[in-house]
């Protein structure tokens, strides 16, 4: 599964490149306004730290507007995908951009059936948001797998972006349901390792090695 990270934040996105295992980044409006900066350059900064997709959102809600702000954004650098949402001037939109052979990823999905008319618009990514579907009282990673059947049925190649991911369960449950990619905030990111057996086991074989004094010598 591929991991991107959920941020327009410079500082963090860097840190997650660093560590070699940021395969993406996606933004919205929302994590832009957080920011305080211009979304363009903030886009432009990004595209320069992370190689793979770098999802920018478009603003405009009609479909001549998202056309335009999508080549606008896709002009930034080669690794762009416009985000669009799933109306049906995104999804015109979207079937609009990948003519002209730009990445899309339709956001705001909360239906498989929704997931399948993005896919058959098309598009690159779809964001099924499980943490949004979740705060509603019903199952987010059902979502997820009830696209990969769709998906699967049809043999569409539209990848699944678990998006709104709250807790490491969110990313076990999302790969164990055929997501193709989640979108993990940084607050999420850094417990990916995190095990309390890990640190137990660690400690003891270190304290093991120091009473015995066991040591790696020579080159
Ligand atoms: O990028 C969209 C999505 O991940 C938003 O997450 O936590 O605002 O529901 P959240």
């Amino acid at each position: 599964m591929k991991l991107f990270i959920d941020s327009a934040d410079i500082d963090e996105i860097r840190e997650y490149a660093g560590s070699g295992f940021l395969d993406g980044v996606t933004t919205n409006p929302s994590l832009a306004a957080k920011t305080g900066r211009d979304y363009v350059e903030v886009l432009k900064e990004i595209t320069g730290i992370v190689k793979g997709s770098v999802s920018a959102e478009v603003l405009a809600t009609d479909h001549d507007g998202m056309m335009a702000q999508g080549r606008r954004v896709a002009k930034i650098a080669s690794n762009i995908t416009v985000k669009v949402p799933l109306t049906w001037d995104g999804l015109k939109a979207c079937r609009g951009l990948r003519a002209e052979g730009i990445a899309v990823n339709v956001t705001l999905c909360f239906s498989p059936v929704q997931a399948m008319m993005a896919a058959k618009a098309g598009a690159t990514y779809i964001s099924p948001f499980i943490g949004r579907v979740d705060d509603c009282g019903e199952d987010g990673v059902g979502l997820i797998r009830d696209i990969r059947t769709v998906y699967d049925n049809y043999g569409f190649t539209t990848e699944i972006l678990a998006a709104s991911i709250r807790s490491v369960s969110h990313v076990r449950e999302s790969a164990l349901a055929g997501a193709d990619v989640a979108t993990i905030p940084a607050s999420i990111f850094k417990l990916l390792l995190n095990h309390p057996l890990t640190d137990k086991g660690l400690a003891a074989f270190l304290a093991d090695a120091k009473k015995a004094g066991v040591e790696i010598r020579g080159t």
